[in-house]
């Protein structure tokens, strides 16, 4: 087979119960995790598990929510690359390598991104050796273009935000005519649709077992490609009266209302319906404002001496710091909301997911404190009591009927035919049958890719 190297990584199902990795090849894993980043072996560290084979998640406390409903959140920044994007962007390569597509002494691997995939991106394909190309944005946050180039990967900036990602995505359509380019294009390649509802999925479902009832009855998650949504799609697989919510920036919220604004959540709310996005099984939609989820992050990173006001434990108010960026505090946000209207009780879960943690958005902080007057405790404290208290449920789109599903199938045409992709194919994505088709290609893959490893 051209183009794979040693080691040749995870399979889907080991990438969900890493306990079936080789012993002495997770032990290796482990080992590297910690000390030895550019180690190749910490591909078998993509995975939501920790050593213990235990989903990294916490249940986010009752005492900021003020509710007493269970938000089980899953912790990306665990992840190698700090993200669990890099989940993807190896599916997305390792798929190609079983194809036979790829050669890395031909071919540069480019990553449209707004920031974590590219970071993912450039880090497998250092890992796996391949040349590698970030295509994204130039106004992201700092900490973004610092990792990637850490990782050895090129930049190749378009103009503008998180909400000018279809520029990056003009960029990457145009690269690839070039047949020594391969796109991980994670907005229209399946294995993103893949890893995310075997690998995230299991783990959505694995988080709440031993939490209130153990069930999961809404998962909520904020979409940049949608591949993290498609956890949903397992989650209902089990828990058939599971509802599914994707959370948009109230500035963009495209799928919701049209809205085409710019925005500050990095990572989500690209102006889009992405190709991978299953619309059929989005039950509602709802907005959250990019500022409260910048301001809930400050709260979280500076203020554990306010979190022990509201009456938590000073240990656990401290271990807030680290574990959460701005789409994180967005989906957590969304989640009480979400819980709020379901009118959700002490027994039950909902699951969202911290795509990264703080490490990227220092400067973001740093903006806020330029931006705001004051950030006093009590200005804190006004903030987070307001933020998770507020309810406004016309912010909440039930998008479950025929009329909703057309709008977002309208909107997915409109964003993907000028790609070049046909009516008939859009069409297909109508059917739930494709998306089962498409997630049984997973049991195909994890074979191969065993069997190559040899
Ligand atoms: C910080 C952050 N949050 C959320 C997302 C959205 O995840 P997905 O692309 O799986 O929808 C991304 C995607 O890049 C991200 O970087």
């Amino acid at each position: 087979m051209s183009g794979a190297r040693f080691p040749f990584g995870p399979t889907y199902d080991e990438m969900a119960r890493p306990e079936l990795i080789e012993p002495s090849v997770r032990a290796a894993a482990l080992e590297a995790l910690p000390s030895d980043e550019l180690n190749p072996v910490n591909l078998f560290n993509i995975t939501w598990k920790n050593r213990d084979n235990q989903v990294r998640k916490m249940v986010f406390p009752r005492e900021i929510t003020g509710l007493d409903v269970n938000i089980v959140v899953l912790l990306g920044n665990g992840f190698p690359s700090g993200s669990h994007k890099v989940g993807p962007a190896y599916s997305t390569l390792i798929e190609a390598c079983v194809d036979g597509v790829l050669d890395p002494e031909k071919h540069t691997i480019l990553g449209p991104s707004t920031g974590n995939f590219g970071i993912g991106v450039s880090y497998v394909c250092r890992l796996m050796g391949y040349r590698a190309v970030v295509i994204m944005p130039d106004n992201m946050s700092k900490e973004r273009y610092d990792r990637i180039r850490k990782y050895g990967a090129a930049l190749d900036l378009t103009p503008g935000t998180e909400s000018d990602v279809i520029l990056t995505l003009e960029r990457t359509h145009q690269l690839m005519k070039d047949p020594s380019n391969f796109a991980l294009a994670q907005f229209e390649l399946m294995p993103n649709y893949r890893f995310h509802r075997h690998v995230t999925g299991s783990a959505a479902v694995e988080a709440a077992l031993r939490v209130g009832n153990g069930r999961v009855a809404c998962f909520v998650s904020a979409p940049g490609s949608a591949g993290t949504l498609a956890a949903g799609d397992h989650i209902k697989a089990v828990y058939p009266e599971a509802k599914t919510a994707a959370v948009e920036p109230y500035e963009c919220s495209t799928l919701a209302t049209g809205g085409r604004g710019q925005h500050r959540i990095e990572g989500i709310g690209d102006k889009m319906c992405t190709l991978i996005h299953n619309v059929l099984t989005t039950d509602f939609i709802i907005t959250v404002h990019d500022d409260e989820c910048v301001q809930a992050l400050k709260v979280m990173r500076e203020g554990a001496h306010i979190l022990e006001r509201l009456g938590m434990k000073r240990e656990a108010a401290q271990s807030m710091r680290d574990l959460f960026g701005v789409s994180g505090m967005c989906n957590v946000i969304a989640a009480v909301r979400m819980a709020r209207y379901l009118r959700l009780g002490p027994d039950e879960n909902i699951v969202t997911v911290a795509t990264d943690g703080f490490d990227r958005y220092e400067s973001v902080i740093d903006d806020l404190d330029r931006r705001c007057l004051e950030t006093t405790d009590h200005v804190l404290e006004r903030w987070v009591r307001d933020i998770f208290a507020a309810q406004d449920d016309s912010a909440i789109h039930d998008v479950r009927r025929a009329e909703a599903k057309e709008r977002l199938f309208a909107q997915k045409e409109k964003d993907w035919t000028p790609f070049g992709y046909s009516a008939e194919y859009l069409d297909g994505m109508k059917s739930q049958d494709f998306w089962e088709d498409e997630y049984a290609k997973h049991a195909y893959y994890s074979e191969k890719i065993g069997q190559m490893r040899g």
